[in-house]
């Protein structure tokens, strides 16, 4: 293990970085234009470091973080692809990169613009009338959807409405969301094949039904075959339906929530649009809706005629405002420049490639790790470690460990709950061949390690400047702060 020491572990008395010019306005006192309280008593702690002590720290920590630009990252529910840097150039454009939320809104006709051809491009791709860029998250978008379940019955004086049907292969984000917004939560179970159980359904069907949150492809990777039966039945139930649509990445171009009589969708740009993600952020995960659901969309919205982009807040059933200013612009501009530069033709083959590889992969590794739900999965496939884990002891998680020691990041682990020792695999569209296949070949190695010497895979990955760390210990007492008396090891 090799020990990376900390910036303050460098710091030597007397070295500085940086130069102040001369003043060249009048010295003043702080006391004389502070409250004694306020007023530090002794300099603060900071490293003393030259400036390329610093850059050489932080250049060398930056090259021990894994990344989809140093390597395969195929991380189930993540869609962590490729992010093209003409996204990154378009969003540091001066233009966007200065503007400032305050600005009167004729000197920030470009950036509406661009929102406003931006929720007009995600509704054609969903078959949805508009919505709203605010929500920075996808588990946002889904708080919001509920906010907007809520306004619709609120709206009609229909006060039992007060069940959400949730499936049990859902994103743990949906039964949060759903609670938080006063609904009660349901689990609807699935049937063999991992899809939604219409047999379980059907109890549900009531006058006290509000909706349905559904994940599709759900997070088997699997797409819902019964879907029209699904969204036919809650409505005649005087139910709504919720489109998480964090798996969009399999259907661009293909199908359309819209068209399956969804009434909101969210989806995730930091996902499917190409927008650099991961570590919680950043993010955004805009709301598209149905013609019902409009009046209660959040304000401001954003509108355009005579030639003028505005701003309104001319909805009186509205939410309401959901995010500062404009939600997370960045990410936005991102994703408009991702759609731009792709184009319609690009976008469907991406998800045709991110369906096709995750399929190519999946058969790659069925002969050696088992696949509970053999079937065509979409963009994302899961597989268990249960019975290697009873007959060799290694579990899920040193598989993923010794996956870091080949060079590849870990699938996602341990999800969705309905598998035991579960690794949720999605290769996405921009890996090569070379690189599906490389990432085949060391899950065929690692399981060859199971056989041949499975306590060496407990001690994985042993490449790295850190080894296992104690994740229940970090979960819940994370030391995210140095401090002088912290102890370094
Ligand atoms: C299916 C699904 N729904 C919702 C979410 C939540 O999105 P976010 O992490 O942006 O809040 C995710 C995130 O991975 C997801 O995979």
């Amino acid at each position: 293990m090799t020990y990376t020491s900390l910036i303050y572990e460098k710091s030597c008395p007397g070295r500085q970085g940086y130069r102040f010019p001369a003043l060249d306005v009048p010295a003043i006192k702080l006391s004389e234009v502070l409250p004694q309280s306020l007023i530090r008593s002794s300099v603060p702690n900071l490293p003393e470091v030259s400036e390329v002590d610093v850059v050489r720290h932080y250049t060398n920590l930056s090259q021990k973080c894994f990344s989809v630009d140093t390597g395969s990252y195929p991380l189930g529910s993540c869609t962590m692809k490729y992010n093209p840097k003409v996204n990154e150039d378009a969003a540091a454009l001066k233009g966007f990169s200065q503007l400032h939320p305050l600005q009167p809104q004729q000197s920030i006709q470009g950036i509406l613009r661009l929102q406003y051809e931006l929720l007009e491009r995600l509704s054609a791709l969903t078959g949805m009338k508009w919505g709203t860029l605010q929500p920075f998250a996808g588990a946002h978008g889904e708080y919001t959807g509920m906010k907007l379940f809520k306004a619709y019955f609120d709206k009609l004086g229909d006060t039992r409405r007060k069940r959400i049907l949730i499936p049990t292969s859902s994103h743990g984000t949906n039964p949060a969301s759903a609670h938080m917004s006063g609904f009660e939560v349901i689990e609807v179970a699935a049937n063999e094949r991992g899809l939604v159980s219409l047999k379980d359904l059907e109890q549900y069907l009531d006058d006290e039904l509000a909706g349905i949150m559904l994940t599709n492809p759900n997070t088997l990777g699997l797409f819902e075959d019964d879907i029209l039966t699904i969204a036919g039945s809650v409505h005649r139930a005087g139910g709504l339906l919720y489109y998480d649509g964090a798996n969009f990445n399999a259907i661009m171009g293909k199908t359309r929530p819209g068209d399956m009589g969804f009434d909101v969708i969210h989806l995730n740009l930091h996902k499917t649009f190409a927008t650099p993600h991961g570590g919680g952020g950043p993010g955004a995960g805009p709301v598209l809706v149905s013609q019902r659901m409009l009046p209660f969309l959040p304000t401001p919205d954003i509108t355009f005629s005579d030639g003028v982009y505005q701003l309104t807040t001319d909805r009186p059933d509205s939410i309401g405002r959901i995010s500062g200013f404009y939600g997370n612009i960045g990410v936005l501009i991102r994703a408009y420049t991702y759609i731009l530069v792709m184009g319609a033709d690009g976008l469907q083959e991406a998800s045709e490639h991110a369906v096709l590889f995750a399929n190519y992969v999946k058969e790659g590794l069925k002969k050696a790790y088992l696949l509970p739900y053999d079937q065509i999965c979409k963009h994302e496939f899961v597989i268990s470690a249960q019975e290697i884990k009873e007959t060799y002891g290694v579990s899920a998680m040193d598989i993923a460990k010794g996956l870091i020691d080949e060079g590849i990041h870990p699938p996602t682990m341990y999800f969705p709950l309905i598998v035991p020792e579960a690794l949720m695999i999605e290769p996405t569209e921009t890996e090569s061949k070379a690189d599906l296949d490389r990432f085949i070949d060391a899950m065929l190695l690692l399981k060859q390690k199971v056989i041949d010497d499975p306590d060496a895979l407990h001690a994985a990955p042993v490449t790295t400047p850190i080894g296992r760390v104690d994740e229940v210990q970090a979960a819940r007492k994370p030391v995210v702060r140095w401090r002088p008396d912290t102890v370094s090891s």
